[in-house]
């Protein structure tokens, strides 16, 4: 199998490269009506999920990175990372990992850390976007990296025996005009020069995956700790 690359985090070095576009609708909206807490949100970044939780659920954030914990208004927030989590063994109803795992070289160990902190019955969530993404402006496709959701599903499923896949592929994004499309651009790493050569407003084919599943009741309690 092909090595996959992780994403390389600059969210401390390029604050202004993840804050330039922030979509109106994202993967948490289709989240939170299932979170009751406790949740640990893991790379929790600027507090998207916990903006849309149901009034009273209980929610803690983690994240490696102090610039994007300064900009969450949600609070508790811990800084750890997330292959050794500060917590005990089962103790939250659910775990997410949104939009975070192609930051790691090997995601599985982070994966197996997130069901170890998961209750009996738990459910964990875990997003990200295909390498065919955004076809209008990326026509050759993404750069793999270690957690696309080609391989998504395989991946959860070394730790969790119940991975279960919910796909897009929709025109779900318009860019409105060249600024925006620019700011789109910068966001997601694409060529500067890819911004001036389509027509706005522009509607993105947007492909990717929320893979699901279930911390099972019979694992030994010791079960996936990597500390
Ligand atoms: C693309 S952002 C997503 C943030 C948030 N989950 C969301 O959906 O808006 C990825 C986040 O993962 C965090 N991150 C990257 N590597 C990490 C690690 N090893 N441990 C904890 N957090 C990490 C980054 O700091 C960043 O906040």
């Amino acid at each position: 199998m092909q090595r996959m690359t992780a994403a390389s985090p600059d969210y401390d070095s390029d604050p202004g490269r993840w804050r330039a576009w922030k979509p109106a609708q994202d993967v948490h909206d289709l989240v939170a009506p299932s979170l009751s807490g406790p949740v640990l949100d893991i790379g929790c970044g600027e507090g998207r999920l916990a903006s849309v939780l149901k009034p009273g659920v209980a929610w803690v954030g983690v994240d490696s990175s102090m610039t994007q914990l300064a900009g969450n208004p949600h609070r508790p927030v811990v800084q750890a990372d997330m292959n050794a989590l500060p917590f005990r063994n089962r103790s939250f109803a659910e775990v997410t990992h949104l939009w975070c795992l192609y930051h790691l070289d090997d995601p599985v160990p982070a994966i197996a850390e997130a069901q170890r902190v998961l209750r009996p019955g738990g459910t964990y969530y875990a997003s990200t976007a295909a390498r065919t993404n955004d076809p209008e402006l990326v026509p050759e496709g993404y750069p793999p990296t270690s957690f696309d959701a080609e391989e998504a599903a395989l991946l959860v499923g070394r730790v969790f025996e119940d991975a279960e896949v919910q796909r897009w592929d929709e025109k779900l994004v318009v860019l409105n005009d060249r600024e925006e499309v620019r700011s789109y651009c910068r966001h997601h790493f694409i060529p500067a020069e890819r911004a001036e050569q389509v027509e706005v407003p522009l509607a993105l084919t947007k492909r990717g995956v929320l893979v699901r599943a279930t911390a099972s009741e019979s694992r030994p309690s010791s079960s996936g700790s990597f500390r």
